[in-house]
């Protein structure tokens, strides 16, 4: 049975991206923020996932306004899935999460600047990976609890795996942000800090907002914040938060990372 390790949450901003590329990492402005990522990255050294599950949302470069699926799963034999994700969305769509299934997929910063912060240097990174992009970019979006219970489907397809892989969680975006609008530039600490506990042993208390609750308390590109209640409902069971960072301003953003372990996970071979 494939076993999920744990979850890592983190922005997605391509100014980090460009941080990345001219190695500022090191700048008063950009410490802050890339210090929050030697635990991440030490975490996932201990747990040794072979896969990434990444849920994440297009910004606009694959699926416009004239396509926009909901949920949708990539199946690109590019991304070397061992069955090209078939598995996952047979298992999605008996659950009733009506999934696109898409045999190419461009994947934009949402999906390459967390990769970028979770794996650095430009060598090949040591897993397979299975985007999965959520639409929070154009009315209607799904709701939270939506979105809850699409990551618990998504929990129970992985664990339905008959092989070993161990499985990552990322959920990427967020935190409080708007882009655009009278409310451009608008951040809400108080209502992140509430995100990042919450989702810990809650989550359900952030699945019962509405989504117009959720945009007014975390802006209209905050809204992100679904691909973290995804991420969440895919780690089953409880949750040890082992590590926080939340750095404000980034970019537009309020620039956050976390690392959510499975209460029951596996010890690394590198632990034994
Ligand atoms: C910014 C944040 C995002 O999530 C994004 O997709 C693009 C830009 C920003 O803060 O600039
Ligand atoms: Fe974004």
């Amino acid at each position: 049975m494939a076993t999920i390790v744990g979850a890592v949450a983190t922005s997605h901003i391509p100014a980090i991206g460009r941080a990345i590329e001219r190695k500022l990492q090191g700048e008063p402005y950009w410490k802050p923020f890339f210090d929050g990522y030697g635990p991440v990255r030490d975490w996932i050294r201990e747990v040794q996932p072979d896969v990434a599950v990444v849920i994440y949302n297009d910004h606009g470069l694959n699926f416009f306004l004239d396509k926009m699926p909901t949920f949708a799963v990539g199946a690109a034999p590019q991304y070397h899935n061992a069955d090209e994700g078939w598995g996952l969305i047979e298992s999605l769509i008996a659950e009733e999460f009506d999934i696109t299934m898409c045999q190419e997929m461009l994947v934009d910063h949402g999906f390459t600047v967390p990769m970028s912060l979770l794996w650095p240097g430009s060598e090949a990174r040591p897993v397979r990976t299975v985007p999965i992009c959520i639409n929070t970019v154009q009315f209607p979006y799904p709701s939270p609890a939506r979105c809850l219970k699409l990551g618990r489907a998504i929990a129970r397809a992985v664990e339905s795996f008959e092989d070993d892989s161990r499985v990552l969680i990322a959920g990427t975006g967020g935190l409080s942000h708007q882009l655009e609008g009278t409310r451009a530039g608008f951040i809400n600490p108080d209502f992140d800090r509430l995100c990042m506990s919450k989702i810990v042993g809650e989550p359900e208390t952030l699945a019962a907002y509405s989504t117009r609750d959720l945009i007014r308390f975390c802006g209209s590109q905050g809204v992100e914040f679904l691909n973290w209640l995804v991420m969440r409902g895919a780690v089953p069971g409880a949750v040890v938060e082992k590590h926080r960072n939340y750095h404000v301003p980034i970019s537009n953003t309020a620039g956050a990372t976390m690392v959510l372990a499975t209460l029951n996970e596996r010890v690394g071979p590198t632990l034994n």
